[in-house]
């Protein structure tokens, strides 16, 4: 019941005011988003790769308003990747970006954000890594498949996220399963309505297996995003069944979630990446985070009680 009405607030900007300028809200934030500047996010990067882990940074920010924000999500990207570039960790960081802060949503928000990405994702090919589209909420999708067709055409190993959630999902995961694709599985994280997407988190596991056996059998580079040890190990059962070696697929995880499951999986010698976000503009970032798991709305409670 908690996890739809936190989604909900996620997207009120009376609620961000709120939670953003309470006292104690930081610590707890930290535990997901570990940073709010580039500086700050470096040696989280430089730490995790030491570790055997691989990464993909994402700048925190969505739903902007204004041109302006656009530009400013496209900058501290390449600010991000020419950091990248000067430490050499090109090969082991890659980009996750959500299009709805290139400026998706604006009018003309397509081509906006198409022309922001663009120069995101040359820069990143240019250091030897790539780019990943998430997915955000529904209506979104059409814009988010089709500009990574475009950028595909330029640079074939650009990534995208599709969501178990989502009746459409089993024919786009079979339309992206070809050679050289990247493909994201991740269960879903917007509030969604009947009318699109399974409510029932069994039926949401039960298509995320099926969907990812699509990727496994199919041709493309399936990276396999969750934290639910059941899902992992079928990942790691229909990889074998499939035959494919360590380095033909992935697992991706959140940073500050199961950490330690991070570090066996990469003892196991699968290759493992962690989501790591920094920035300052982190509330739906953290409310989908407090929803998939509402103990954590409890501890964030409990801390503002206590403090
Ligand atoms: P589930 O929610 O069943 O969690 C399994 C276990 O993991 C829980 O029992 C708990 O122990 C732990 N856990 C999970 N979430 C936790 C949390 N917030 N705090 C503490 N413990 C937690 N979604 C989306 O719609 N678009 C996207 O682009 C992405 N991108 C993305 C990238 C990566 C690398 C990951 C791992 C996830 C996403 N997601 C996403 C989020 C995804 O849709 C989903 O909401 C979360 O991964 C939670 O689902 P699980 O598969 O982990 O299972």
């Amino acid at each position: 019941m908690l996890g739809p009405a936190i989604l909900a607030a996620s997207r009120s900007d009376k609620m961000r005011r709120i939670v953003s300028a309470a006292p104690v809200t930081k610590p707890v934030v930290t535990r997901f988003i570990p940073g709010e500047t580039v500086d700050q996010v470096i040696p989280i990067v430089e730490e995790l790769t030491r570790k055997g882990l691989e990464v993909t940074l994402d700048v925190v920010g969505e739903d902007i308003t204004t041109v302006e924000q656009s530009y400013a999500a496209r900058d501290a990207y390449l600010e991000l990747i020419g950091r990248l570039k000067g430490l050499g960790l090109g090969e082991k960081a890659e980009m996750s970006v959500k299009l709805s802060m290139f400026g998706q949503a604006l009018e003309g928000g397509h081509e906006l954000a198409l022309a922001n990405v663009r120069p995101v994702v040359e820069a990143a090919a240019a250091i030897g890594t790539t780019v990943t589209l998430d997915a955000e909420d529904h209506t979104t999708l059409d814009s988010m498949f089709a500009i990574h067709e475009e950028l595909r055409k330029d640079f074939p190993q650009t990534g995208c996220v599709i969501q178990a959630y989502l009746f459409r999902t089993e024919a786009d995961a079979r339309r992206l399963a070809d050679a050289g694709s990247r493909v994201r599985i991740v269960k879903g994280a917007y509030k969604e309505p009947a009318e699109v997407a399974y409510q029932d988190k069994g039926e949401i596991d039960k298509a995320y297996v099926r969907i990812l056996k699509t990727l496994m059998e199919g041709k493309g580079y399936p990276m396999i995003g969750s934290h639910d040890p059941r899902l992992i190990a079928i990942g790691q059962e229909l990889a074998r069944q499939a035959g494919r070696k360590p380095d033909e697929y992935e697992f991706q995880m959140l940073y500050g979630i199961r950490s330690e499951e991070h570090l066996r999986l990469a003892a196991e010698g699968h290759r493992m990446r962690v989501y790591t976000a920094y920035g300052t503009d982190w509330y739906g970032y953290f409310m989908r985070r407090l929803a998939e798991k509402p103990a954590n709305l409890l501890f964030f409670l409990r801390s503002m009680i206590t403090k």
